[in-house]
């Protein structure tokens, strides 16, 4: 019987500061005490990590970073390794998104080795594509996925796929309010699940989590989690609000 428990990631982007941080993770913790079968990631800025891993060590809550370096240690100025993220108390690692995409240079090929940077590091990776607006006028969003999903994964072992999670976040429903219907996602997620049958084979594409993001909001999560193949969501700015993303968590 096939079983993916749902994941449900806040992405508080550039966001909060360290008090603001531990404040909210603290308030949520409360709001999401009675939860059980959903996972619960916060990924705040780099500088709140450690100090939100105190507050959240041992609980429901997971710890992910919006980004990462794929070395070790070095020369890199202002860049972030995945031991380093380790030891801030991090899980999970938020790579390729869009905003880093369109304003920071990333490509399908920095995407690549940070994915197999974390996944050999031990840290799980959130994989985000996406289309934007003018390719999904143009008819051009599936074969946008298949080389965000082909060029990400490229070389990636069948072990270091293990733990993988894909997010879908349409660009032109990112912080837009207007969310993809639930046609758009069921449509993109039974490709991305398709796409990872055809490389790594059935029971990987059952056990892998394909998350939705893009102006997720409690009153739209409910019809978007009974899609049968979207296993969580990736909220930003909902995610912000310790209310309304204990709400999105209680789908
Ligand atoms: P919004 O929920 O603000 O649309 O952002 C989605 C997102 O980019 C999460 O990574």
């Amino acid at each position: 019987m096939e079983y993916r428990i749902p994941l449900i990631a806040g992405n508080w982007k550039m966001f909060k500061n360290c008090n603001e941080a531990v404040d909210a993770a603290t308030q949520l913790l409360d709001l999401v005490s009675d939860i059980e079968n959903v996972d619960i990631l916060i990924a705040p800025p780099f500088t709140s990590l450690a100090v939100v891993s105190e507050v959240v060590r041992n609980t429901r809550i997971d710890l992910g970073a919006q980004d990462i370096y794929w070395e070790k240690e070095g020369a890199f100025t202002g860049e972030i390794s995945a031991p380093m993220l380790i030891s801030a108390g991090c899980q999970y690692v938020i790579i390729g998104h869009s905003e880093r995409r369109q304003y920071f240079g990333e490509t399908n090929e920095t995407v690549n080795k940070k994915i197999k940077a974390t996944s050999s590091s031990g840290l799980i990776p959130i994989l985000c594509v996406g289309e934007t607006e003018a390719q999904r006028d143009e008819k051009k969003t599936f074969s946008v996925l298949d080389k965000q999903i082909e060029k990400g994964l490229e070389d990636l072992t069948f072990d270091e796929h293990h733990s993988l999670v894909i997010a879908y976040e349409p660009v032109w429903a990112i912080g837009t309010g207007k969310s993809a219907t639930p046609e758009q996602v069921q449509e993109v997620h039974a490709f991305l699940r398709d796409m990872i049958e055809k490389r790594f084979g059935n029971m990987l594409a059952k056990a892998t989590r394909i998350l939705y993001g893009g102006s997720v909001k409690p009153e739209n999560v409910s019809e978007l989690m009974a899609l049968p193949d979207v296993d969580g969501a990736l909220v930003g700015g909902a995610s912000l609000n310790p209310d309304s993303f204990s709400k999105i968590i209680h789908f």
